[in-house]
């Protein structure tokens, strides 16, 4: 596992942007997965700005999301597959094509069918070539919360009730409007994707980034599976990486790797 550590957010998001666009610069129908949320929007804007630039496309791309609220409306703006179509979908962002596009169906009568057949969607392409991560307060990446199997395949899964409190800032703060249930690839598929980069920025994670790095492997802290995958980045801003026991080691090893 290698950490790079920026001073900031932006640029640690650009660092990310590079190894997005080296990839598809060498495979330009690669496997993307995707995380939502707060976190990867910068990097999204660097994509973006990259694509308008005329240096990276999604077109050729199938690209999976990691996971999808149960039970939220179709044209509800926090709805992962609308967030994933402001941020990738059209010539305008990164000409993903809307059929590119790949979410777990939520609306489904059974969620856990749904889930199965997400697996079998991402099988179907031969796998992801490159799964971009956030992770939580609590350590979970996807919606895989503490205490659940660390070789789960897709499944629907409730949210933590730490995860509900986070997430009200994208339901007007309140905890009522937030989805109960999800529907995530679980932490088996997503140790099957060939290359992980996982992003962390701010003060709140910096507990989560110091079990994955630091920490034992364990259920408590789902993120923690990661240190069994042969290629991860995690990509952090100083603030997530305050608490980091090693940190001079960690920055010797990402420029021996990556050079400054
Ligand atoms: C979202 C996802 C989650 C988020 C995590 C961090 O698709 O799978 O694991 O990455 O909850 O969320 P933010 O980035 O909003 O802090």
């Amino acid at each position: 596992m290698h950490l790079g550590i920026f001073d900031n957010s932006d640029q640690a998001s650009s660092a990310a942007a590079h190894v997005v666009i080296n990839l598809f610069a060498q495979k330009p129908n690669a496997t993307l997965g995707v995380a939502t949320g707060s976190t990867p929007s910068g990097l999204y804007r660097e994509l973006r700005a990259a694509h308008a630039a005329g240096d990276f496309s999604l077109k050729k791309s199938q690209v999976f999301a990691l996971d999808e609220y149960v039970g939220i409306a179709e044209d509800h703006p926090e709805r992962y597959r609308n967030v994933l179509r402001r941020e990738l979908v059209g010539k305008e962002n990164v000409g993903l094509t809307e059929e590119g596009l790949h979410t777990p169906d939520a609306s489904a009568e059974d969620p856990n069918v749904a889930a199965l057949h997400y697996d079998r969607e991402i099988g179907a392409v031969g796998g992801i070539d490159l799964q971009i991560l956030g992770i939580g307060t609590d350590g979970h990446i996807g919606f895989n919360e503490p205490g659940g199997s660390l070789v789960s395949r897709t499944h629907a899964e409730p949210l933590a009730s730490q995860t509900i409190t986070d997430n009200a800032r994208f339901f007007d703060g309140d905890v009522s409007k937030v989805p109960t249930t999800c529907i995530t690839q679980g932490l088996g598929t997503i140790m099957e994707a060939r290359q992980i980069v996982l992003l962390a920025f701010g003060a709140n994670k910096a507990n989560a980034l110091a079990q994955l790095i630091e920490g034992p492997i364990s259920a408590k802290w789902p993120a923690t599976i990661l240190q069994m995958h042969p290629d991860v980045v995690v990509i952090a801003d100083k603030a997530a990486a305050s608490t980091l026991e090693y940190t001079d080691l960690y920055v010797e090893r990402w420029q021996l790797a990556f050079g400054d």
